[in-house]
């Protein structure tokens, strides 16, 4: 039975084609006001119209009375590390005695340290983290993810991230998956980088072409992980394998990593913290969109991108989790906070940055539109727990959304 959401507060829709760049100068522009309705025909939004008209003339329909409170788009996390095991919290000490990312990597920390215990947990205890996580992200308003490999660095465990992930992309009522295939992600431990990137080209790479699961490759392209040559050779073969391409850069140091991103084409280069303007002109040129990850520089006690700078200068951007053991927040309601509470952004470009623009880099599976609530569109979307569809970024901590539909289901939290 179709499904009729009456009586919606502002629908902040954020339609259009391609993704939102420039500043947005008026938010009423991707917003309808109150009194609408939204018809859900099976898992696409069929219809969007005044709630009078819309309740005479649909009648053989599940009526759901919003009773007033906002809607925004089912969010896109467009950047994830999904699947691991293992607990790192030690390490937040050793970067309290001023240990950096790189240190702490070059002492025992870091990725490799969760390359052991992700290796020895079971499938079934992979699948189990791998759900929960997917539940947090959806009580969050994330209705698709992207999600990487990158903790089992050697062809077998790297194929067995990327199948139980595939196994988990096929539950319904949880986030859809768009899975990258990460394994050069770090040197695996007691190992040389230099040896694995032999065995990446050589044998990884192929099998993942072989495997058929993952729709991207990926790269930490970064001063002490892959060079730029390395990446460069890793991403070449990956697109001639058909792989989609993305990549990790200057997260730490402007490392390069941007001018190849440009050259490449890539779809989107993520963290781009420290790129320089000359660099984020190029990749913008080139149609690489600008991939923020604040939780990182929470986490890690840096200062922030930015990030109103890419809006100034109308070059493409966006917003993710980047979950991962160093960074374990599954909440784009708080990484918007970030942008909103602590960097003047405005509510209305933060919230284009994790649904519309994040959804242009990664496709919904069904090849229907999504980061928007549009006719024709997948009926995913969340239900704010109020009147204001500002209160999607205001409430750091907690979720905002009262139910998330996904796919024309709709779950009340
Ligand atoms: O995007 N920096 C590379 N990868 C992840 C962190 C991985 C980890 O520390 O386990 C990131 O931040
Ligand atoms: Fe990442």
């Amino acid at each position: 039975m179709d499904k009729l959401l009456v009586n919606a507060g502002p629908i902040a829709h954020m339609a259009g084609e391609g993704p939102i760049i420039g500043k947005i100068l008026n938010s009423t522009d991707y917003v309808h006001p109150g009194g609408l309705a939204i018809l859900i025909s099976d898992f696409k939004i069929s219809k969007i119209a005044e709630s009078g008209e819309m309740l005479s003339e649909y009648t053989d329909v599940e009526v759901i009375d919003l009773e007033g409170k906002a809607v925004v788009p089912g969010l896109v996390d467009s950047h994830t590390h999904l699947l691991w095991a293992g607990d790192r919290s030690r390490e937040v000490g050793w970067k309290q005695q001023g240990m950096t990312y790189r240190d702490i990597a070059e002492n025992g920390g870091g990725i490799a340290a969760t390359v052991l215990p992700t290796r020895e947990a079971s499938d079934s205890q992979l699948a189990h983290l791998g759900v929960e996580r997917m539940r947090e992200a959806l009580r969050n308003g994330t209705t698709h993810m992207e999600a990487k490999s990158g903790y089992g660095l050697d062809t077998e465990s790297e194929l067995r991230l990327l199948s139980i992930a595939e196994n988990l992309a096929a539950i319904e009522n949880l986030p859809s998956l768009d899975l990258t295939w990460l394994g050069a992600h770090s040197a695996p431990p007691c190992r040389a980088l230099d040896d694995y990137y032999e065995e990446i080209l050589s044998e990884q790479l192929p099998a993942v072409i072989e495997q058929g699961v993952a729709r991207s490759a990926d790269v930490f392209c970064e001063p002490g992980w892959f060079t730029i040559e390395q990446t460069e050779e890793i991403l070449r073969s990956s697109k001639r394998g058909g792989l989609d391409l993305r990549l990790h850069i200057d997260e730490f140091v402007d490392g390069g990593g941007g001018d190849l991103a440009a050259e490449l084409q890539v779809t989107t280069a993520d963290h781009a913290h420290y790129t320089s303007d000359e660099t984020r002109t190029k990749m913008n040129e080139a149609g690489v969109n600008c991939g923020f990850l604040p939780g990182t520089p929470y986490a890690m006690g840096a200062e922030y991108p930015p990030f109103n700078h890419c809006s100034e200068n109308s070059w493409a951007w966006s917003i993710a989790s980047d979950f991962n053991p160093n960074c374990r927040t599954l909440s784009l309601p708080f990484i918007g906070s970030i942008l909103v509470q602590r960097n003047d952004v405005s509510p209305i470009a933060t919230l284009a940055a994790c649904t519309r623009n994040s959804a242009e880099t990664t496709p919904h599976p069904s090849g229907l539109k999504h980061g928007q609530i549009i006719e024709g569109g997948i009926a995913n979307l969340n239900i704010v727990d109020g009147p204001h569809w500002e209160s999607w970024c205001l409430q750091p901590g907690h979720s905002p959304f009262a139910a998330t539909m996904i796919e024309g289901n709709m779950i009340y939290h």
